[in-house]
């Protein structure tokens, strides 16, 4: 019936070969990345702002440290997003909320503006903007993995220059067709990145640097994080690779489409492989994970980052890998149609 042949479809296109002509592309995708890419004027501007607020908070804890982390600091952000701010601090005598709180008068003394602290949300934060140079920005405290796996990010960016323009277009695509929104069962834009590192580490694009000597050692909150970071030795790796950003792209929306296992796999940039739902002991519900989509993040490797899909969501976000996919193989126009908003 209807089901045998639907897999008769899906095995066909398993092996399905990438169109001839897929290079006529590479041009169109890579000014669409060009234009998503923020100014140095737009980077001079968030670097300021951290300046402006370290030197404010330092004055009332002069110990703490404040990071950039997120997409202003892992190299795969696009131009006017919201900035992620972390607070390093360290006193055992306030709450995270209480810090917030405080954070929030202390930054009105200092001028800022529009300050709303979020102390109820999961992660609680406070709300920013700097009249001086017009940004937004959120605050949020000790989420040291968070500046941890953005250095890692950026690390990996910096190997081959192929993986931002992938990860660019990947992204510009799940926000065009509504596919990078958590709150509604989507992917992050963290969790699009890594599977992004993930398909160029399977074509030898990119090595696995948390299976190398690590040159880079820290614990957060019992995470051992190590991984080899001195990625100026390695900017050759992937140079046997003649791949275009059309192609991985390509590649990228066949495998999710039409090779990805849902059933038995999971993707891990910490290995560098695809590992099995059973090693890790995710393959039925447990509370509200339903691992239907298994990212393993690099650090926090018992946390699924496909764990805010769900059965309908997983449903979506096939097809729209079919649907990239297919106009990625048949379109006439893919750098057009594969961005029309959903
Ligand atoms: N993060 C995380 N675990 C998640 C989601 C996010 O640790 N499950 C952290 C990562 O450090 C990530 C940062 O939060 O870099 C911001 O996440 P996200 O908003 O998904 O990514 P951005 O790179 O900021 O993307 P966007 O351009 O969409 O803002
Ligand atoms: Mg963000």
């Amino acid at each position: 019936g209807h089901h045998v042949s639907s897999q008769r479809i899906r095995f066909q296109r398993r092996n399905r070969p990438c169109r001839y002509d897929i290079d006529r592309f590479t041009p169109g995708f890579l000014s669409i990345f060009e234009s998503l890419v923020p100014s140095q004027e737009e980077i001079a501007k968030q670097k300021q702002l951290l300046t402006t607020l370290s030197r404010i908070i330092s004055m009332e804890w002069p110990k703490s440290k404040l990071y950039l982390y997120g997409s202003c600091a892992n190299s795969f952000g696009f131009s006017n997003s919201d900035i992620d701010l972390c607070l390093s601090i360290d006193d055992k005598e306030m709450s995270k909320v209480d810090i917030i709180l405080k954070l929030a008068e202390i930054l009105q003394a200092g001028n800022l503006k529009n300050i709303q602290p979020l102390t109820r949300a999961r992660v609680p934060i406070v709300k920013l903007m700097d009249p001086e140079t017009g940004l937004s920005c959120d605050i949020c405290i000790n989420n040291l993995l968070a500046v941890v796996n953005t250095k890692l990010l950026r690390d990996y960016a910096q190997i081959d220059r192929r993986l931002r323009q992938l990860a660019f277009i990947v992204k510009h695509w799940a926000k065009s067709r509504r596919v990078n929104e958590t709150y509604q069962g989507t992917l992050s834009s963290y969790a699009y990145v890594i599977m992004c590192i993930h398909l160029l580490q399977l074509r030898r694009i990119l090595p696995c640097l948390q299976e190398m000597e690590a040159t880079y050692v820290v614990t957060v909150d019992e995470n051992n994080c190590a991984y080899f970071d001195q990625v100026e030795k390695l900017n050759n790796y992937g140079a046997h690779s003649r791949d275009t950003v059309s192609r991985l792209l390509w590649a990228f929306f066949h495998y999710w489409a039409y090779e990805h296992d849902y059933t038995r796999d999971v993707i891990s940039i910490r290995t560098g492989r695809i590992i099995s739902k059973e090693r890790k002991d995710w393959t039925r519900r447990v509370g509200n994970d339903r691992h239907l989509i298994c990212i393993e993040d690099p650090f926090e490797v018992s946390h699924d980052l496909g764990r805010v899909v769900d059965k309908f969501t997983i449903k979506i976000l096939r097809e729209e890998f079919e649907r990239a996919a297919n106009i990625l193989q048949f379109d006439p126009n893919p750098s057009v149609t594969l961005f029309e908003p959903y």
